[in-house]
């Protein structure tokens, strides 16, 4: 059961499930004696938890594991929800990704999935040179598409679950095939290459804990950002396939103006169609994932302030796939 469910429960509520743990502590209480304090997560929601009286064996499953079942029950401390929690499991690994999956912790489609989808894709790129990059890139380059498959496409703004980084980037890209199909002005390999390899620094700049979430930034992703370090990622590739220059003049181009303008990171602003084009798609798909995700904390018919989008935001009350 999601977080944001459980609690709508009222106190003593039992719940069985795989979260996420974070943060944990042992303390002491009042009586003396040892007790766990950590918080319980799950995409969208997160709730502090006590394991009182924590045996050994608990003590040592939540220093090693980052997620794991547990049996709880729902309690109020001020109003605010508190979990007791009252057995602990290590998961099964198989059970994992399901659990991951289902708490919004990975992309909804199968990685598998969008792996195939993404080497279609590739393939139908008229031009060569492009294609050869993006082979040797997200095909070939194991070690970089293993990474790339699973990572998330953000610590906290959109996208920021396993798999996130890859389901963004189809986004994107399946939006310009379709955006070029209707317009002949578009240089399509371009945009669907430029759209493929504008977030690649991520890979180097978003920090995972065991399970591939985002924890923080990575040393090189605090100093250079995942712009700049896409731009030194894409460099081998581009001499390595022999790209002719203005090609790959072009696809930096559209990296480092991704998004948009020098106040959101990108030195420079959009110089040509397709690099403007770029920007768009990246903040439409940006939007629609952080817009759908703080809607569904909502009620319908409430109204609650964003700090992502810094604004204040409306969840209809119609049902919106009438
Ligand atoms: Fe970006
Ligand atoms: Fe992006």
């Amino acid at each position: 059961m999601k977080l944001g469910e459980l609690v709508k429960n009222p106190k003593g509520f039992k719940v069985t499930g795989i979260y996420r743990v974070s943060r944990f502590e042992v303390k002491t209480a009042r009586n003396g004696k040892a007790y766990g304090d950590c918080l319980v997560s799950d995409y969208s929601f997160e709730v502090p938890a006590k394991y009182w009286d924590i045996p050994a064996e608990g003590v040592a499953l939540f220093q090693q594991q980052g997620i794991l079942r547990l049996e709880a029950t729902l309690d109020y401390f001020k109003d605010s929800p508190q979990l007791t929690i009252d057995n602990v499991y290590l998961p099964q690994p198989e059970e994992i990704d399901q659990s991951l999956q289902e708490l919004g912790m990975m992309a909804p489609r199968s990685l598998e999935d969008m792996v195939n989808e993404l080497t279609d894709i590739i393939a139908q790129v008229s031009h060569e040179g492009l294609r050869a990059l993006l082979v040797a890139m997200f095909i070939e380059d194991k070690s970089f598409s293993e990474r790339f498959k699973r990572h998330p496409g953000a610590v906290k703004n959109h996208h920021a679950y396993i798999g996130g980084l890859l389901e963004h980037t189809l986004e994107l890209t399946v939006g310009a095939i379709d955006h070029c199909n209707r317009n002949n002005k578009i240089n399509k390999d371009i945009l669907v290459a430029a759209a493929l390899v504008h977030d690649i620094g991520k890979v180097q700049e978003i920090e995972l804990d065991a399970f591939g979430m985002g924890i923080g930034f990575t040393r090189e992703g605090k100093l250079l950002r995942h712009i700049s370090l896409g731009i030194e990622m894409l460099e081998p590739f581009c001499r390595a396939v022999g790209l002719e220059k203005e090609i790959a003049l072009m696809l930096k181009h559209c990296i480092l103006s991704h998004h948009g303008q020098a106040e959101w990171g990108s030195p420079v602003e959009p110089m040509f169609l397709e690099a403007e084009l770029l920007h768009y798609l990246d903040n439409l798909s940006a939007k629609t994932e952080q817009f759908s995700r703080e809607t569904e904390r909502l009620e319908p018919g409430a109204f609650n302030r964003s700090p992502t989008l810094r604004r204040e935001i409306y969840r209809p009350s119609i049902d919106p796939t009438l």
